[in-house]
């Protein structure tokens, strides 16, 4: 049988790592797929450095859309990022009925809807494993090997710059700038940084993943996120002292009355596997009714860790390719017919455990009147304690019980109002993963 034909549009960090990948494991990955996968066109800015890696033999133009129009290419790998140029050569790719396999997230969470549904209509594969969690596999781990399972929630650490940047402030005492600049340096993070950290990126994987556990479509715009940019070494500290690890988290839960999907810094006590993932590692936990909890560790990052999730797709290609269109694995777990269409709840509705940080002026009756204020709302405070600032003032930190976000906004606006309160309230959310 003759090669798969590949156009890969892109040879940076991952680009030039799926190069690798099939130049070195070429004729392992033969022998898994049935045939070579061989790169016949790649489309950079800069060809002559392009040139310089791989050799004489292959096109190399700067124009992605004879790469997308070359009648050679069976399969387009993109490997660019944004959603601008990408987004036009993949969907051109699609319209020629040419399959396209990419790690770009970003496109995928916000036009994931209009691809899928174009790919479906012209009858190729999007695959998208790198998209997510880098080299971990968990995009066929949840589309396939969990199949059977209402899946209840899915949690995960799916960004490797900002879990480098925390392992380094906590473990090391790194800024956070000196932190930021060496994930940079290994290739970890976006091309726009502030993605990383603001937690963007994580929040495009989430969405992806919560269509491929719930079966619902790609809702980005419905995603809650926060970054890690404003988090302060005290509260790294503090939650130390409590037993906890601060996580940026993605998290994906069904409720009765819908789905909470949210991005954030996360209290985790610190004995759970996923407290313990650090560096440039990814972890997601995904909970199915029948299974119960299941764990998913690798390199979220980085250039062969993801090439070998590029690649992997690639070889499902090569195989598929002669398949009845009708009869493959859906793009997102579940028949395109078949979606649910119950909403995203609002963050006023979710529930969780909290952490509150405030100073206040060290005098009688604060403690009572804080405790009231929490008890009103219904909050339950799981416990407590206070550090002196300076002569007059101290810190107070609250753990609380499960609680309506709703009602924790509610009372942090009236204690801010409180005469005695001299700090703005900080807000972390606390999750056990049980
Ligand atoms: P890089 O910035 O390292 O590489 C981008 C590549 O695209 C470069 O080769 C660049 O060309 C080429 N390119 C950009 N714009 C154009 C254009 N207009 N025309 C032709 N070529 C163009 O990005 P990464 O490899 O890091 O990321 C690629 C994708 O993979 C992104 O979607 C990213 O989110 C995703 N991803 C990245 C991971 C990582 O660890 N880096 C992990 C998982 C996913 P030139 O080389 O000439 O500048
Ligand atoms: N910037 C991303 C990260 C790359 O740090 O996880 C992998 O998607």
């Amino acid at each position: 049988m003759r090669g798969l034909r590949v156009g890969l549009l892109g040879l940076g960090v991952v680009g030039a790592g799926t190069w690798e990948v099939l130049t070195r494991n070429a004729e392992e990955i033969a022998r898994r797929a049935g045939r070579r996968i061989e790169v016949a066109a790649i489309a950079v800015r800069d060809v002559a450095k392009a040139r310089r890696l791989v050799g004489d033999g292959v096109l190399v133009t700067s124009d992605g859309m004879e790469v997308v129009r070359h009648p050679a290419i069976d399969v387009v790998v993109e490997l660019i990022g944004g959603d601008t140029v990408a987004r036009a050569w993949v969907m051109e790719a699609i319209r020629r009925g040419k399959h396209v396999v990419t790690a770009n997230k970003a496109l995928l969470a916000i036009h994931g809807n209009t691809i899928f549904s174009a790919a479906r209509e012209h009858a190729v594969m999007v695959a998208f494993e790198a998209a997510v969690a880098g080299g971990i596999p968990i995009v066929k781990a949840i589309r396939e090997g969990l199949a059977a399972n209402h899946i209840q929630w899915v949690a995960g650490i799916i960004n490797g710059t900002t879990n480098f940047v925390l392992s380094e402030m906590r473990a090391r005492g790194l800024s956070f700038d000196d932190a930021l600049a060496q994930a940079q340096q290994l290739g970890y993070a976006e091309a726009n940084p502030t993605f990383d950290v603001e937690g963007v990126d994580a929040a495009h994987k989430l969405t992806l993943l919560a269509s491929l556990a719930f079966g619902i479509p790609v809702q980005f715009d419905k995603v809650h996120i926060e970054g890690v940019s404003k988090l302060a070494q005290e509260d790294i500290a503090h939650a130390e002292r409590l037993g906890y690890r601060i996580k940026l988290l993605g998290i994906a839960r069904r409720r009765p009355d819908g789905f909470e999907l949210r991005v954030h810094p996360t209290l985790i006590p610190a004995d759970r596997l996923l407290a313990n993932v650090e560096g440039a590692m990814n972890a997601v936990l995904v909970s199915g009714d029948m299974v119960g909890p299941t764990l998913y560790y690798g390199q979220g990052a980085g250039a062969l860790p993801t090439a070998s999730a590029v690649v992997a797709d690639l070889v499902d290609v090569a195989r598929l390719d002669s398949a009845d269109p009708d009869h493959r694995v859906p793009y997102l777990a579940f028949q395109p017919d078949a979606l649910d269409d119950t909403p995203v709840l609002p963050m006023a509705e979710i529930v969780s455990s909290y952490y509150l940080r405030l100073r206040v002026e060290d005098r009688p009756g604060v403690l009572a009147d804080l405790s009231r204020i929490l008890s009103a709302a219904g909050i339950s405070i799981g416990s407590m304690f206070q550090t002196p600032h300076g002569d007059s003032d101290a810190d107070i930190i609250f753990l609380s019980h499960d609680a309506r976000e709703g009602a924790v906004d509610g009372a942090i606006d009236r204690i801010q109002a409180l005469p005695f309160v001299k700090s703005g309230v900080t807000r972390l959310r606390v999750e056990h993963l049980l």
